[in-house]
């Protein structure tokens, strides 16, 4: 049988923070999250099956990709092919339209686009549930990309490979922006996964950490639910320095700020202390510094940020769909 099918599939941001793991070979999280999927963060796979194949090729926008690169999605495609009882190899082409050069994650809008279409191109009906698990295999931050709007990936018990994410609200729910205060071009961080494994081996913060996750999470699920920008973003807030804290405090310290980073958080405050704006701030393992508010106050927020020294520029947000399918 030969197959083929394009997803495209959206970035997301976590409001409640993944950081640690319970289960490193299974890639379950040791804390929930929740995450606002971005309308125009937006890649696009192509997945077509190709008998004369010895193995899978993954073309990442327009040009081969590397061994590692290529090693994520084979084994993805193994999982899908048991699943199918298929063992064609595949063809995968992967595109970004982000709008932005480098810096940006695009992992989690990769591997979500990847499990949907590869689900697809080998012959398995929709099933966005299944998708999650495969995309959180890869990349746990991936399993909320499926969904649009508001999206949880709960914490996962050693040994559950059954865990998904999940849809809290639609895209719809409630008209937010997201304006992204880009502080670098390129990405030269400590990856998520090597400085949230630094962090669970080394940080005297570790343990406090999962187990006030939780109930962060929970208030981030209530501001959502009562569209209480306040309650969302006192918490936001406190997931990510908290996060930021835990991975500075790890040996060796893991630092993501640049200097643009405390200018541009020095501007959300300012926005927010002295001109009474609703707006707050998130960090994910990267220099960039997100902003979180009302569609009606975007433009000055993003004008405010443009305006602070250290920030390149700026990119704004609205809630994105999930998984679209062809
Ligand atoms: C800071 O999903 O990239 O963006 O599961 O190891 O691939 P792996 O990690 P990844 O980590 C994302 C960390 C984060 C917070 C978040 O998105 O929840």
């Amino acid at each position: 049988m030969t197959g083929k099918a394009t997803a495209v599939a959206r970035a997301n941001i976590a409001l409640a923070k993944y950081w640690g793991k319970s289960d490193e070979t299974l890639n379950l999280p040791a804390v929930p999250s929740v995450s606002m999927t971005l309308a125009p963060m937006r890649t696009e796979t192509v997945v077509t099956l190709e008998p004369k194949l010895e193995h899978d090729v993954f073309e990442l926008d327009g040009a081969r990709a590397s061994d590692k690169e290529s090693a994520r999605v084979a084994v993805m495609l193994a999982e899908i092919r048991d699943e199918a009882r298929d063992h064609t190899h595949a063809h995968v082409a992967s595109r970004n339209f982000f709008p932005t050069a480098g810096g940006l994650a695009s992992s989690a809008s990769g591997f979500a686009a990847l499990a949907s279409a590869a689900r697809s191109a080998y012959g398995l009906p929709r099933d966005d549930r299944r998708a999650s698990i495969l995309a959180r295999r890869a990349s746990a931050s991936a399993a909320r990309s499926i969904f649009g709007g508001w999206v949880e990936l709960p914490a996962g018990a050693r040994g559950d490979d059954s865990l998904a994410a999940y849809p809290l609200f639609g895209e719809d729910h409630w008209d937010l922006r997201l304006v992204v205060a880009v502080i670098t071009e390129g990405r030269k961080d400590v990856s998520s996964r090597d400085g949230m494994g630094i962090s669970r081996r080394t940080s005297p913060y570790y343990d406090a950490w999962v187990e006030q996750s939780p109930r962060i999470a929970g208030t981030i699920r209530e501001g959502l639910s009562k569209r209480d920008l306040a309650m969302l973003g006192h918490a936001t807030e406190q997931s990510f320095t908290a996060m930021h804290a835990l991975a500075f405090a790890s040996s060796p310290f893991t630092l993501y700020f640049q200097p643009g980073s405390l200018a541009a958080l020095s501007t959300v405050r300012r926005l927010r202390d002295v001109q009474g704006i609703s707006v707050f701030a998130t960090m994910d393992a990267g220099p960039h510094v997100k902003a979180l508010c009302h569609a009606g106050d975007v433009e000055h927020v993003a004008e405010a940020l443009a305006q602070t020294t250290g920030v390149l520029r700026t990119i704004v947000a609205d809630p994105g769909p999930g998984v679209e399918l062809e």
